[in-house]
């Protein structure tokens, strides 16, 4: 299947069953994902946290986001692959568009970018070129230095107006589904429930939306340093490499 037409089959998903998602930022992680049935791979600009060591998303480039969806594209995955957009390369329709272009270049099959309807003309540019966009709504990590932390959203009538708002622009211009990032529970659901395209969330909740995204590190336990609330660890792999480093360091040493 081609790109958009993975898109297509996520966004005819609505009301049947539910998308799974996670994070991938390397070739053996995607493989393994994708042979587990996943359906969307994203190549999050969570990678600057979890596999680079910034402080939050607002160090990512360009660059080093076509480093990482060129290694998952090499898996040749038969889930959707989504590269973010980082921070700064969609300030108008035509950059965006031109650094769209760049990620499908390196392998992606779509791309996400933050925010509402302030974007929508840029979704609606890239959705015309023939490349499907994901939204991302709700908290949005590259704005988080401007918010001055991770606040979840959703609270206020404001709030609620703002998302509806945000999401039928975004719809509008033609994405094919949205992420919603730390919405109450509530108003995630009744997002849900009126609009048109899937909603994909983390940390709203884990029936309130049409499908799930985990970052893939919360999933396996791989970065202990920081888990956010809401994460469900299946495994420890923090644990697992520690102890096998610790059995070869004695290994070596005696
Ligand atoms: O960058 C990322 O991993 C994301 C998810 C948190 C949705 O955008």
């Amino acid at each position: 299947m081609t790109g958009p037409e993975k898109a297509q089959a996520l966004r005819d998903r609505k009301g049947g069953a539910r998308i799974a998602a996670l994070t991938a930022y390397d070739y053996p992680t995607a493989r393994l994902l994708d042979e587990s049935g996943v359906d969307l791979l994203l190549v999050g600009d969570s990678l600057g946290m979890v596999v680079l060591g910034f402080p939050d998303t607002t160090h990512v480039t360009l660059d080093h986001m076509l480093h990482h969806v060129a290694a998952v594209a090499r898996a040749e995955p038969t889930a959707i692959t989504v590269g973010d957009l980082p921070i700064d390369t969609y300030p108008d329709a035509e950059t965006a568009l031109a650094n769209a272009r760049r990620l499908v270049a390196a392998g992606a099959e779509a791309v996400k970018l933050e925010g509402g309807v302030r974007q929508a003309e840029k979704v609606r540019a890239i959705v015309e070129s023939g490349i499907p966009v994901c939204g991302h709504l709700g908290m949005l990590p590259q704005r988080v230095l401007e918010e001055g932390g991770y606040h979840k959203k959703g609270r206020t009538p404001e709030q609620v107006e703002a998302l509806h708002e945000g999401a039928e622009a975004l719809i509008d211009a033609g994405v094919f589904a949205i992420v919603l990032e730390s919405v109450v529970p509530d108003t995630a659901a009744e997002l849900t429930r009126s609009l048109a395209v899937p909603t994909i969330g983390i940390g709203c909740g884990e029936t309130t939306c049409d499908g799930e995204v985990a970052v893939v590190t919360d999933l396996v336990g791989s970065y202990p340093w920081f888990v956010p609330p809401f994460a469900r660890p299946e495994t420890d792999v923090a644990g697992s490499i520690r102890d096998a480093a610790a059995t070869y360091v004695r290994r070596i040493r005696t």
